[in-house]
């Protein structure tokens, strides 16, 4: 059995690294068309079925702007991963207010602002994916991650709450809660920090950005199509 995206259209956030990059090949590779959003995108541009665009998820005025512009070149969503995330870590009693806001603001209120713009042709066409990436910190909490874990927490509620709104319309909006994943936000992170999360991985390795695609693969594909309102933790077992 193979997952065939041919003829629909993916938009992922932070497309251009780490899982998100992932994702972007993934569905891609699926035969999905798809649009990679980032802050990071330097050049517009259009690859082996690849569009790049550059965009940061916390301006909501740019987040209109290219929505409108792609549904005009006929890139109208099928899929939303809201991937694009960010941490600045710190023990909650010395948290400045400018790294608590930067969080929430990209984490929670990125997918926010993309779910608000992609809902309307979604809901119009009666079909459509949303697979938001969380964090089995999200669930568990996190020492020194007080934003961050809050932020992705606050992105299962939201997934659970517009499930239940855009169900109607038979628009499914799911959460992946990846575990520890071999990426650049975590290969700045001291050794220590690695080895617990080994420790922990009953699967005995650290998670690769595929992992995480394949999830999203599934969710976002007809195979998936009973589910909504779920979170998949893919973590090779650190929760368990
Ligand atoms: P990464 O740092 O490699 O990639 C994140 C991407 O988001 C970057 O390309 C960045 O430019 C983009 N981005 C950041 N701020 C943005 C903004 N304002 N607008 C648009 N794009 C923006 O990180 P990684 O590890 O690939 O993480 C991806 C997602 O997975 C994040 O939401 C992260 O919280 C989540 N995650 C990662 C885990 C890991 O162990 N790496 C574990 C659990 C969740």
């Amino acid at each position: 059995m193979t997952i065939d995206l041919t003829g629909s259209v993916a938009w992922v956030t932070g497309g251009a690294s780490g899982i998100g990059r992932a994702i972007v090949g993934t569905l891609a590779g699926a035969g999905a068309r798809v649009v990679s959003l980032d802050i990071g995108h330097r050049d517009a541009g259009e690859t082996d079925g690849i569009a790049t665009v550059a965009l940061d998820v916390r301006d909501p005025a740019a987040v209109a702007t290219v929505t409108a512009d792609l549904a005009a070149r006929g890139l109208e969503p099928d899929v939303l991963v809201n991937d694009a995330g960010i941490t600045r870590d710190g023990v909650v009693w010395k948290l400045s207010d400018a790294d608590w806001d930067a969080v929430l603001d990209v984490n929670l209120g990125g997918a926010f602002r993309m779910t608000r713009a992609v809902a309307p042709f979604m809901r119009a066409r009666r079909r459509g994916a949303i697979v938001n990436i969380a964090s089995i910190n999200g669930l568990r909490g996190k020492f020194g991650q007080a934003n961050y874990a809050a932020s992705k927490g606050g992105l299962i509620a939201f997934t659970r709450a517009v499930a239940k709104e855009l169900a109607r319309e038979r628009v499914r909006v799911n959460a992946v809660a990846p575990g520890f994943i071999d990426t650049p936000m975590t290969r700045a992170l001291p050794e220590p920090v690695l080895a617990q999360a080994r420790a922990e991985a009953v699967l005995g390795r650290l998670g690769d950005p595929a992992d995480i695609a394949h999830a999203v693969l599934f969710l976002v594909s007809p195979l998936a199509s009973h589910i909504t309102g779920q979170v998949l933790v893919v973590d090779g077992g650190q929760t368990i």
